[in-house]
């Protein structure tokens, strides 16, 4: 089985004691599996819980939904690098397409918060993303690819490292509507192509979300160029969240 990444994005829900139950049920119902990884992005109040609640398993990670790029200040209600990470964080999501569409966070912001956690030794989730417009004027490849080139400026060969990039389309999240696994696996070639006039040397994993479900996840993961899903709604059961993480192995 080739390495497969599995993230669940909890976005505004899951409290610590939510996230302790779900941590119980979800650690029985799996066992860790060569070459997958798990990802857990809850919401900062409950990342101290989350990073207690599965610390005992190498294979899980958890991660923030968001960071700022300054260390220290008056952020009132944002989250910092060291923040992030005291709470048990190794990772975050930056551009995820909430914070862009409903938050207004730029191209140029997501670059910033890109450098910062590569630069502390973070990993850096740039999430990339067209709107139904955008898709229908065959904007799709321009604009994943301008946000990719702006979210990773800057970035050596080094720090490639300790990227992955997530395509979600924005109308195909929380929708029910999905990209079919070949259309989604056309925008992941052109993303890793991208990826590699970057400088990427090694193989940055491309993940796919956007309403991805115990139906679909199977058909998406078994597209080579897909390396895992970032879930939102299907990862808030543990039992349904153990069964798709379950095809990795
Ligand atoms: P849904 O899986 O609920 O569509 O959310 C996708 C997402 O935004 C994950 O980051």
């Amino acid at each position: 089985m080739r390495p497969l990444l599995f993230a669940a994005n909890w976005k505004m829900q899951v409290t610590p004691g939510e996230t302790r139950r779900f941590a119980e049920q979800f650690l029985g119902a799996t066992a860790p599996v060569d070459g997958r990884s798990l990802w857990f992005f809850p919401s900062a109040v409950s990342m101290a819980s989350a990073a207690d609640a599965f610390g005992g398993r190498a294979d899980i990670q958890i991660g923030a939904q968001d960071v700022h790029w300054e260390p220290k200040g008056a952020f009132t209600g944002a989250t910092s690098i060291p923040l992030a990470r005291g709470a048990g964080a190794s990772g975050a999501l930056v551009g995820h397409s909430e914070r862009r569409h409903v938050f207004g966070e730029t191209d140029v912001e997501t670059g910033r918060k890109v450098r910062a956690l590569l630069d502390a030794g973070l990993t850096a989730f740039l999430c990339v993303g067209e709107k139904l417009e955008e898709r229908e004027a065959g904007e799709t490849e321009a604009v994943v690819l301008r946000q990719l080139r702006a979210g990773l400026a800057g970035v050596a060969a080094e720090g490639m490292r300790r990227v992955v990039v997530a395509y979600e389309p924005v109308w195909a999240i929380g929708t029910g509507r999905n990209a079919t696994a070949e259309d989604a696996a056309r925008v992941h070639a052109a993303l890793r192509a991208e990826l590699s006039n970057l400088g990427a040397t090694d193989r940055v994993p491309v993940l796919y979300g956007g309403s991805v479900n115990l139906g679909n996840a199977r058909g998406l993961l078994a597209q080579p160029e897909i390396d895992g899903v970032l879930v939102g709604g299907a990862s808030l059961d543990p039992d349904g969240w153990a069964e798709i993480v379950g095809i990795g192995g």
